[in-house]
């Protein structure tokens, strides 16, 4: 999917926030012919905003902390730049993003896990949940584990995949380097299964986000990731 694009296509990219999210698309965006880094913000904290190279993109994609996510989706909407939103810990302020992308008839992906193979383990988690709600045998729980230096707990994605299956709660671990893992558990006297997703690394995130720039670019509205997946 990375490499469909004509080069005369490019997708330009503005990447929000420069910690270890928005260098790892940055770096794939340099090995890439079907992206282009227009704009880089907040290489430090205390910077502000350069709203006239983000107004060269075709999509701004966000990685930065919820403290100043949504005012940063206010500044770019009123660009009438897309956007293509990764960080976490802003869901309960959907319904502001809603008003906001109408208002300035914006196009926006978000997702709390841009990973493909997250978007194909909700898929899994649906269809289990739907299936397990028959048999009362089985009750559920949740793990995550994320290094050190996450700061939202729960997950969004705990949040995301507790939000699918009545009665579910993660507990939360954080420490070490673990870029991501989340598991579900459906446990009975009987037996028990165990459904799990481990990612290896930031790549995976890194890409999905490039995939929503990609469907983004020419849309408006407001899309979930997972919508994406529909089968
Ligand atoms: N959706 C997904 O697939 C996915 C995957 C991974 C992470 N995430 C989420 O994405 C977000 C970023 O993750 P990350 O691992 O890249 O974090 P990170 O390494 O801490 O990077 C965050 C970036 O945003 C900047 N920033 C943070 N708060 C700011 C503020 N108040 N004003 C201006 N700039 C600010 C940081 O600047 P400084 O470096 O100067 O602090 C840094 O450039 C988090 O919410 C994380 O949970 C989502």
């Amino acid at each position: 999917m990375l490499n469909k694009i004509s080069k005369t296509n490019r997708v330009k990219i503005a990447l929000i926030g420069y910690g270890k999210m928005g260098q790892e698309i940055d770096a794939l965006c340099r090995d890439s012919r079907d992206f282009e880094i227009v704009s880089i913000n907040y290489k430090n904290i205390n910077d502000k905003l350069d709203l006239k190279s983000i107004a060269k993109a075709d999509v701004a994609i966000d990685f930065t902390s919820k403290d100043v996510v949504l005012k940063n989706i206010e500044e770019v909407a009123k660009l009438g730049v897309n956007l293509v939103v990764g960080t976490t810990g802003w869901s309960g302020d959907l319904e502001i993003v809603r008003k906001i992308i109408k208002k300035y008839k914006i196009g926006l992906v978000y997702s709390p896990n841009f990973s493909v193979g997250v978007n194909i383990f909700f898929k899994i988690i649906d269809f289990s949940a739907k299936l397990l709600s028959r048999f009362p045998d089985y009750d559920v729980y949740g793990l995550e584990i994320h290094h050190k230096t996450k700061l939202d707990s729960p997950s969004g994605t705990a949040l995301k995949i507790a939000d699918k299956i009545k009665g579910l709660n993660f507990t939360s671990v954080r420490a070490g380097r673990n870029p991501g893992f989340h598991e579900v558990v459906f446990d009975s006297n009987a037996d028990g299964i165990t459904l799990s997703h481990q990612a290896y690394n930031r790549v995976g995130f890194a890409k999905g986000a490039l995939v929503a720039a990609e469907f983004i670019k020419n849309k408006k509205g407001i899309h979930a990731f997972e919508d994406l997946f529909k089968i």
